[in-house]
């Protein structure tokens, strides 16, 4: 009964509180197939059949955080780190271009090696004609950085805010604050950027409660995106042992975050993927209208292991590219 009410009153647009939420994410059986549908009718009648392609460049595996979670954290004394130079990364963002993308991520570890200065002129020359949206991913920095980003020219920002449970944020990502983390993102929508936020599902110690909080926060913060993505344990982590996060829950958060942002970009996220060998079918089947496929070059994309095996780690660009247009075509969607 409760999760058909609280069906009912996402199908008329009514705000959910934090239990219908509950009840959403609870749904097994046909009541899941049911919630999954709603999501599909949703994404198809605020975004329609496109799918929007968004490359993705890892410009640099350093980082100076130590989240328990993360193959990256500066601890893992086994990774092999790299960056890309200025030179280096411009190159491969024209590639990018030229492959036919209209956005490209630059993403990195907290990587204080890239000074503003050096990122802003990256920015500006990948911006050139103006004909590619620059989305970054490179973690906190102070407001005049952020400025001096938008002002050469970056569109958007994704800031996962990982968990809302302020304990566990704590906890596994020591040194580290929420609340910083959310003004961050709050800065960055000031600037003018689109901003993008996310979390993990399924970390240790997290709580239906506090994944229902999530989805509440990110419509609280007016995220443009929103990536979600299964915690799949690092083997060179604390957490390594850990089971890994359920790809059912996934997906169901997924489709209420459909539900309550019915026009916010929805990537069918690599860790899915990565969990499963239908992942990106299935998450574009409730609710997801973006993909964000892997351009890094092939000689770094395999040292960039937040997670282990994670998938299109061993396909080149273009054939990355390909297999995943054709899984768009094959599900009679478009790509943008
Ligand atoms: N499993 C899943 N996602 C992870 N991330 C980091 N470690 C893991 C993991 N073990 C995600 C975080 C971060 C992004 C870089 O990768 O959400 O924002
Ligand atoms: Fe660094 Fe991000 Fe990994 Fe944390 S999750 S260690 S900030 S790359």
């Amino acid at each position: 009964m409760s999760f058909k009410s609280a069906l009912m009153k996402a199908k008329q647009g009514e705000e959910l509180c934090k239990k219908d939420i509950m009840y959403l994410l609870s749904a097994d059986g046909r009541e899941q197939k049911t919630l999954f549908g709603l999501a599909d009718e949703m994404r198809y009648k605020n975004c329609g059949d496109v799918v929007h392609l968004r490359g993705i460049i890892e410009f640099s595996n350093c980082c100076r955080r130590d989240c328990y979670y993360c193959g990256l954290r500066c601890s893992n004394d086994k990774v092999e780190r790299y960056r890309m130079e200025e030179d280096e990364l411009i190159e491969a963002t024209v590639g990018v271009k030229e492959i036919g993308f209209y956005t490209v991520v630059l993403q990195s570890g907290e990587d204080s090696y890239y000074s503003a200065e050096m990122l802003s002129r990256v920015i500006k020359a990948v911006k050139g004609d103006g004909s590619i949206a620059v989305t970054l991913s490179i973690g906190e920095r102070i407001e005049k950085e952020y400025r001096l980003f938008k002002d050469a020219g970056a569109d958007r920002f994704l800031l996962k805010h990982e968990t809302s449970d302020e304990k566990l944020f704590k906890r596994l990502r020591r040194g580290m604050e929420l609340k910083e983390r959310l003004e961050c993102l709050k800065i960055l929508k000031r600037l003018g950027y689109e901003i993008g936020s996310g979390n993990i599902v399924g970390l240790p110690g997290q709580t239906l409660e506090s994944i229902a909080e999530d989805i509440l926060l990110f419509q609280k913060l007016e995220v443009d995106m929103v990536g979600i993505g299964p915690f799949i344990p690092h083997p060179d982590t604390p957490l390594g042992c850990c089971a890994r996060g359920s790809l059912e829950l996934t997906l169901k958060v997924l489709a209420v975050t459909r539900l309550v942002l019915p026009k916010a970009n929805l990537p069918a996220t690599t860790a899915i993927a990565t969990l499963h060998q239908s992942g990106y079918e299935l998450a574009l089947n409730c609710g997801a209208n973006v993909i964000m496929p892997n351009l890094t070059p092939m000689k770094f994309k395999n040292k960039y292991q937040i997670y282990p095996n994670k998938k299109g780690s061993d396909l080149e660009a273009a054939k990355l590219t390909q297999k995943i247009l054709d899984i768009i075509n094959s599900m009679g969607r478009k790509a943008s």
